[in-house]
């Protein structure tokens, strides 16, 4: 971290504290018995007031059909496992603000259609309102099924919440519709009753600070803008990795699928980020235009097109040992078809058709039960003429790269070249990275904090507009009615906790490129060695990573041969195979082998061969030794888990004699 950083985040830290709280108002909550009111809602809530940023001049009253008291309602968000308690994000919980905050909590049981509940609401809110002197000022918080929007609007507007003082705002959660029909249907139902500039449509990735920072480090940076354009980006990928399944929200997810629940919304709204024109000014307007001529731009698909630019998958069970199910696949998670044909990941091609994007394919995948959680965004640059190193043992260039670490790493990484030392012109990938927490105190947020802060304030930057649902719908259509007309025959065709369907890779495979993989320190965690190590070393181990293709039948590791590298798993499959040759286990996408290298020098005690085409991360033992160098302090570490996890005995000499052999 350079000397800058660390003035910028004192900074920031200094300025904590300073903003103005939110404006004073009777939050509504519909829907307030449900997961995202406790999860979600209330800690961000919490976080407000923990920072001083919630006006003491705010009431909170919930409803849905769930027939409970003010004081259970309370008692539940309170609740140690299931209430804030469990939620909250904080390093240490605050009982004392916790207290104050649910004291401004009530709830009211009633149904949606029935009007008569909707007055005794804004009998509720009127007398809330003048308890907390909130000037009238409404907001409600759609925390519903989209299906009752319509009939809370209707019956909002026969109660008479439309008149009175002070201002009325809703925020309607996601999804925005389930296709461009049923959006268009759904905005044409709110905007009956509410002006546009009222409704506030939630998508929570707006509210990420690492998706908010794309906006300040495009627009208040200039050294990226000259190069932000087809002329130097050769391509920009955008990867959103989930590990979880659809657990248990089978029945809605075997609805819905990747393209409605991630790509549609989450994915196009951080693209439109990342690739829109500068916009004249920061005002919300200005930044949605901004956004809305970008989604315009993408090229929609002919349903004919669609196969060639946009692949699906769906993950199938997970095996032990002895080849029994060891998790359920897709197909047989609760509430989901057993004939599914919905897709849990997906990949897609995209085009923007304007001067500034023209030829560059913009690469979006995501899915679920896949090897990691992790989502990043790949602006990879063109190479530079390899032709300039002739008769150097230099002979292919790696493309430089910005990587924005959306979640749950936050921070930004430029990847380039650098010369080793030593008298041969060698290169390695090296990095320059910037941390959200090296540099800056906040505390983690939920998201939501801005949402509902900036909603009290009428800035309706983060929140999407009519016209910018309507586009992203436009765009994911095809795709859905090309799908739906051809339901999928190789599905499942994922494992668990792999890195995906071939498919994905086939598909930039087919332009010459190859999907750019982040691992994590998670991931990494998965081999004994390196569980439970210090960030530093993690990341150094992962920066050293480099990848290698080999193909089927080809030897990675011979029996009797010393050892000189670990392997990990991306993509394919290998056989571990015994003294006599035979196939004793078979290890798959996310697995690593060979790391006894970096402890020892010792002759490898199996064959390994590539059952099929393979893509390897490898962790060479000449850059172990170099992390370990630079680091000692990380050998103890290493001889204490040599010790307990590989029963290796090994001194601190003998590990760095050994490693100083290169
Ligand atoms: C939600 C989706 O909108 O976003 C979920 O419905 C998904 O399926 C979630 O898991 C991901 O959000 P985050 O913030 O964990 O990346």
């Amino acid at each position: 971290m350079t000397e800058n950083a660390k003035t910028f985040g004192s900074i920031g830290a200094e300025s904590e504290g300073v903003d103005l709280p939110t404006e004073p108002c009777v939050m509504l909550i519909f829907g307030a018995t449900g997961d995202l009111t406790k999860r979600l809602l209330v800690p961000a809530l919490y976080n407000l007031a923990c920072d001083g940023l919630l006006s003491d001049r705010f009431a909170v009253l919930g409803t849905a059909t769930r027939q409970i008291t003010s004081e259970q309602f309370c008692a539940n968000l309170s609740s140690e496992d299931e209430g804030i308690r469990a939620f909250h994000t904080r390093k240490a919980f605050d009982a004392k603000r916790w207290d104050d905050l649910i004291g401004r909590f009530s709830y009211q049981a009633g149904s949606f259609d029935d009007v008569e509940h909707f007055k005794r609401l804004r009998a509720s809110v009127e007398k809330l309102g003048e308890q907390y002197k909130t000037g009238g000022n409404v907001l409600f918080y759609f925390a519903t099924a989209p299906r009752f929007f319509g009939t809370i609007c209707d019956n909002l507007k026969k109660a008479g919440f439309q008149q009175g003082e002070g201002w009325r705002r809703i925020i309607v959660e996601k999804p925005f519709g389930t296709d461009l029909e049923s959006a268009l249907k759904l905005n044409q139902e709110v905007l009956a009753y509410w002006n546009e500039d009222q409704i506030y449509r939630v998508d929570h990735y707006l509210g990420k600070e690492t998706v908010q920072n794309l906006l300040a480090f495009r627009f208040s940076n200039s050294m990226f803008e000259p190069l932000w354009n087809s002329n130097y980006i050769d391509n920009i990928q955008f990867n959103v990795c989930e590990s979880v399944d659809v657990g248990s929200r089978g029945g809605y997810y075997d609805k819905s699928g990747v393209m409605r629940d991630m790509m549609q919304n989450h994915m196009f709204q951080m693209l439109a980020y990342l690739c829109m024109e500068p916009p004249g000014s920061f005002d919300p307007d200005a930044i949605r235009n901004e956004k809305a001529k970008l989604l315009e731009s993408v090229r929609i698909y002919t349903p004919e097109e669609v196969p060639e630019h946009v692949v699906r998958g769906q993950y199938g069970p997970s095996f032990d040992d002895k080849g029994e199910v060891q998790k359920p696949g897709y197909r047989e998670e609760k509430d989901v078809d057993p004939q599914s044909s919905t897709e849990t990941f997906a990949a897609a091609r995209l085009m923007i058709d304007n001067w500034r994007w023209n030829g560059v394919p913009i690469y979006l995948r995501s899915g679920k039960a896949l090897w990691k959680r992790g989502t990043e965004i790949v602006v990879e640059f063109k190479k530079a003429p390899v032709s300039l190193f002739r008769g150097t043992p230099v002979t292919e260039l790696s493309a430089n790269r910005l990587v924005f670490h959306v979640q749950p790493y936050q921070g930004i990484e430029l990847l380039f070249q650098a010369k080793i030392p030593g008298p041969r012109l060698q290169l390695q990938n090296v990095d320059m990275g910037f941390q959200y927490g090296a540099a800056f105190k906040a505390s983690r947020y939920t998201g939501y904090e801005v949402m509902i802060y900036s909603c009290t304030h009428g800035d309706a930057t983060l929140f999407s507009r009519s016209d910018l649902v309507e586009a992203a719908w436009r765009i994911a259509q095809p795709i859905l009615d090309y799908w739906k007309a051809t339901p999928a025959q190789d599905f499942p065709n994922y494992t668990r906790n792999s890195w995906g369907p071939k498919v994905a890779y086939d598909l930039l495979e087919r332009d010459g490129r190859k999907w750019f993989e982040v691992v994590t320190p998670e991931a990494l965690e998965q081999t004994p060695l390196f569980k439970g190590a210090d960030p530093v070393l993690l990341n150094s181990v992962i920066l050293a990573m480099t990848p290698r293709t080999v193909t089927r039948g080809e030897f990675i590791i011979k029996h009797g041969e010393m050892a000189n590298e670990m392997f990990l798993i991306c993509r394919g499959e290998v056989e571990v195979l015994n003294a006599s040759g035979h196939c004793i286990r078979i290890l798959k996408d996310g697995d690593f082998f060979g790391e006894i290298a970096l402890i020892q020098s010792v002759p490898r005690t199996a064959t390994i061969r590539a059952a099929t085409l393979c893509d390897l991360f490898v962790l060479k033992k000449k850059d172990f030794s170099r992390i370990l160098r630079d680091h000692p302090q990380f050998a103890e570490a290493v001889i204490d888990v040599a010790n307990v996890r590989y029963q290796l005995t090994v001194t601190m000499d003998e590990l760095m004699n050994y490693h100083s052999q290169d």
